[in-house]
C-alpha cells in the first residue's frame, strides 16, 4: 500500500529518530523497502534500501540523520521490483529536490520515456521518481516551484499522494489524487502522512486535504491552495479523539471489515493500473494463442481462477482450465508443453503448493505468468511477468479485497481477449459500495437467525458457482461451522438428504440463471430448508426464496462478483457473534509456505 510521512521543523534538529518512529507506525500498511531523506541548508541526505525498518535504519544509521525537513517512505512494490534504486524517496536529476509518493501513477511508463527524452536523469522504474521529474520538467521550463507542482499534478494520472521538498527552502509541498493524506499541526512543527496512525503520537490537530489541493507546510503554518487556479482554500484543523488501535483499523472493529470496505477503492486503483500496464496486451495475446490455458491457485485464489475461467469462456469464447495447484502437478503437468500458458494466482506469492506447480510447469517449458498481491514475492520473481493485484497489505487472514481484485483482473483480461471496451468495468467500484450499503442490515439479521446452525450449504451456477465455493470457504474459515459450497444442480444428487426443518441453504443467483435457481430453491424448500437468495431484484426470486438479499443490477459477470460481498459480511458477522476473532482464525496462517 506504501506510506509517506513528512516533517517540517522550525530549526535544524535530529530528525532520524522522528522519521524511524513514523515509519514504524506505517508498517501495518505493508512494505518491502524503507527510505528517509532530510533537507537542510542546501543539502539533501538520502538513505534507503529494501528490508524492514529496523534493519534499514541500522544499516544506514538513519537515527543520526539531521535536518530542518524530513521525509520517510515505506514502499510496497508495484512498478519495478523491490530494490535499493526503486526504494523511495527519489531525487531529481541534480539532487536539488527530493520526493516520495504512495499509490500508483498509471502513466508512469510513458512519462519516464518523456523525461529521458527531455534529458533528465531517470534512475529507477519507480513511479515515485516519476512524480519528482514531473515537477522538475516545469522547473526546467522556468516555472516557480508551486506552479511547477500544480502543472505536474495535471500530468500524473492514477491514485496517489505525493510530498516533495527542495534543498534550499524551509517548506514541504504535498498533494493527493484518490489516495488518503492527513496533515498534522503541532507545537513548532507540522507534518503529513498517508494516514493518521503515524501522526497521532505527535499531534491530534489535523487537516484533511481533498483531491486537487496543494498543501504547503511551514514549521508554524499550513496553506492549502487549489491546483486549478492557485487560489487559497481555508481549511480549519480538527481534533482527532479516536484511539490508535481504532485509527489503524480505520474506525472498524476488525481488519476484515475494514478490508471488505476497501474493496471499491482497490478495484478502482487496479483498473487504472491495468489500463496503464504495458504487460496486459502481451499477456492477452499469449492467452488467446495458447493451446491450453490453465488458471492455477489454492483456496480463495483458486476460486478467483474458477470465476475467471467462466468469464473467459462467456466473454472471449475460450476454454480456460481452473485447477488447484497440487492437482495441476498430478493431472496436467505431465501433458503440458511450451504451447500452453499458465497463470498462477496467489495473494502472497509464497504459497508452496503454487510454487511447486510453477516448478513442474516450467520444467515442461510451459509459459508461466502470475497474478500476485505481494510484488517481490517468489512468484513475482519466478514467472515471466506477474500482474500486481494492487490491494496493499491484507492483514486479516480471510482474503477479501485480494479475492475481488483477482476476479476483477480476470474480468479485465476476458474483456481484452474479447476486444470489449474495459471502460464498462469502471462501474464496478461504485456498484461494490452500493452493494455493501444495500445488504448490510439484512445480512446482519440473517446472521443472527442462522447462527445456531453448524452445518449449511452455499450453492451457485455458472460464474456464481465459484462465488458459492468462496462464500462457503469464508464461512468455514472464520465461523468454524461446516459450510459446503456446491454447484446448485448437484445438490439433488446426494446432499438433499441432509435437509431438515430450518436447515440454511444460500443460493447465489446469477441474473441469467433464475429459472434454474428457482428449481433448486423449491427442491429444498418443500423439505423444510430456509432459503437465502443473493441476487438482483426479481419477482420470481422474491416469491420463491425465504430471504432475497438484493444486489444492484449489472451484467451477469459483474453481478456474480458483487454476490461475494454479502457472503463476506455474513461470515464476518457470524464469526463475531460466535465470539471469534475473524482476523486471526484458529489453526490458520495468512501465508502457507509448507507442502
Ligand atoms: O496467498 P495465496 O493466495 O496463494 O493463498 C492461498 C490460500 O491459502 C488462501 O487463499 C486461503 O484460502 C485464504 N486465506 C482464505 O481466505
Amino acid at each position: 500500500m506504501c506510506g509517506i510521512f513528512g516533517y517540517v521543523s522550525s530549526k535544524e534538529e535530529a530528525l532520524g529518530p522522528i522519521l524511524i518512529a513514523a515509519a514504524e507506525r506505517l508498517t501495518y500498511r505493508g512494505y518491502d523497502s524503507v527510505g528517509a531523506a532530510t533537507m537542510n541548508n542546501g543539502k539533501v541526505d538520502l538513505r534507503k534500501d529494501t528490508g524492514k525498518v529496523d534493519a534499514v535504519a541500522a544499516k544506514y544509521n538513519i537515527a543520526e540523520m539531521r535536518g530542518q525537513r524530513g521525509i520517510t517512505q515505506l514502499r510496497w512494490a508495484t512498478f519495478g521490483e523491490p530494490s535499493q534504486v526503486n526504494s523511495q524517496p527519489h531525487l531529481d536529476s541534480t539532487g536539488d529536490m527530493v520526493g516520495a509518493h504512495n499509490g500508483n501513477v498509471v502513466n508512469n511508463v510513458e512519462l519516464r520515456l518523456e523525461f529521458i527524452a527531455e534529458g533528465m536523469t531517470v534512475r529507477s522504474q519507480n513511479d515515485g521518481e516519476t512524480c519528482v521529474h514531473a515537477v522538475e520538467r516545469y522547473i526546467n521550463r522556468g516555472y516557480e516551484f508551486i506552479d511547477a507542482i500544480r502543472l505536474a499534478y495535471g500530468d500524473l494520472q492514477g491514485d496517489y499522494a505525493f510530498v516533495i521538498g527542495r534543498a534550499n527552502d524551509d517548506k514541504l509541498y504535498a498533494f493527493k489524487k484518490g489516495s488518503g493524506m492527513v496533515i498534522g499541526i503541532g507545537e513548532g512543527f507540522t507534518c503529513l502522512s498517508s494516514d493518521l496512525p503515524s501522526i497521532l503520537p505527535l499531534t491530534r490537530n489535523v487537516i484533511r486535504p481533498q483531491d486537487g489541493e496543494i498543501v504547503t507546510l511551514w514549521a508554524d503554518r499550513v496553506e492549502v491552495r487549489s491546483v486549478k487556479d492557485g487560489k487559497q482554500i481555508i481549511r480549519m484543523p480538527e481534533t482527532v479523539t479516536e484511539s490508535m488501535d481504532a485509527v489503524q483499523k480505520g474506525g472498524y472493529p476488525h481488519f476484515m471489515l475494514k478490508e471488505i470496505h476497501e474493496q471499491a477503492q482497490v478495484a478502482r486503483e487496479l483498473i487504472h493500473l491495468l489500463d496503464g500496464s504495458p504487460d496486459v496486451q502481451p499477456l492477452v495475446e499469449k492467452m488467446k494463442n495458447a493451446r491450453h490455458l490453465y488458471l492455477i491457485g489454492c483456496g480463495t485464489s483458486y476460486h478467483a481462477a474458477s470465476v475467471g475461467s467462466v468469464y473467459i469462456a462467456q466473454l472471449a469464447g475460450r476454454a480456460a482450465i481452473p485447477v488447484l495447484a497440487p492437482q495441476f502437478i498430478a493431472q496436467y503437468a505431465p501433458a503440458v508443453g511450451y504451447e500452453d500458458v499458465g497463470i498462477f494466482v496467489s495473494q502472497s506469492g509464497e504459497t508452496k503448493d503454487v510454487l511447486n506447480a510453477l516448478e513442474a510447469a516450467e520444467k515442461r517449458g510451459m509459459a508461466c505468468f502470475g497474478l500476485a498481491n505481494v510484488v517481490g514475492s517468489t512468484l513475482t520473481k519466478a514467472t515471466s511477468f506477474c500482474l500486481p493485484l494492487c490491494c496493499g497489505y491484507e492483514i486479516s487472514v480471510p482474503a477479501t479485497k485480494t479475492f475481488t481484485n483477482q476476479v476483477v483482473t480476470f474480468l479485465y483480461l476476458a474483456y481484452r481477449m474479447a476486444g470489449r471496451n474495459t471502460r464498462d468495468l469502471e462501474l464496478i467500484p461504485e456498484l461494490m459500495n452500493q452493494t455493501l450499503e444495500m445488504v448490510a442490515p439484512q445480512i446482519e439479521s440473517i446472521a443472527k437467525d442462522i447462527n445456531e446452525w453448524n452445518d449449511m450449504y452455499c450453492l451457485g451456477y455458472g460464474a456464481t458457482y465459484a462465488i458459492a465455493l468462496e462464500g462457503a470457504l469464508k464461512l468455514k474459515e472464520i465461523t468454524y461451522a461446516h459450510c459446503e459450497g456446491m454447484l446448485s444442480t448437484e445438490f439433488k444428487h446426494g446432499p438433499l438428504s441432509a435437509v431438515s426443518k430450518g436447515f440454511p441453504i444460500i443460493f447465489c443467483a446469477g441474473s441469467n440463471d433464475v429459472p434454474l435457481i428457482i428449481s433448486g430453491i423449491n427442491e429444498v424448500k418443500v423439505r423444510g430448508a430456509r432459503t437465502i437468495v443473493i441476487g438482483e431484484e426479481d419477482a420470481r426470486l422474491r416469491a420463491n426464496g425465504d430471504d432475497l438479499v438484493v444486489i444492484p443490477k449489472s451484467d451477469a459477470q459483474i453481478s456474480a462478483l458483487l454476490g461475494v460481498l454479502p457472503l463476506q459480511l455474513l461470515s464476518y458477522h457470524m464469526s463475531v457473534m460466535r465470539g471469534f476473532d475473524p482476523d486471526f482464525p484458529r489453526n490458520l496462517s495468512k501465508t502457507l509456505t509448507v507442502d
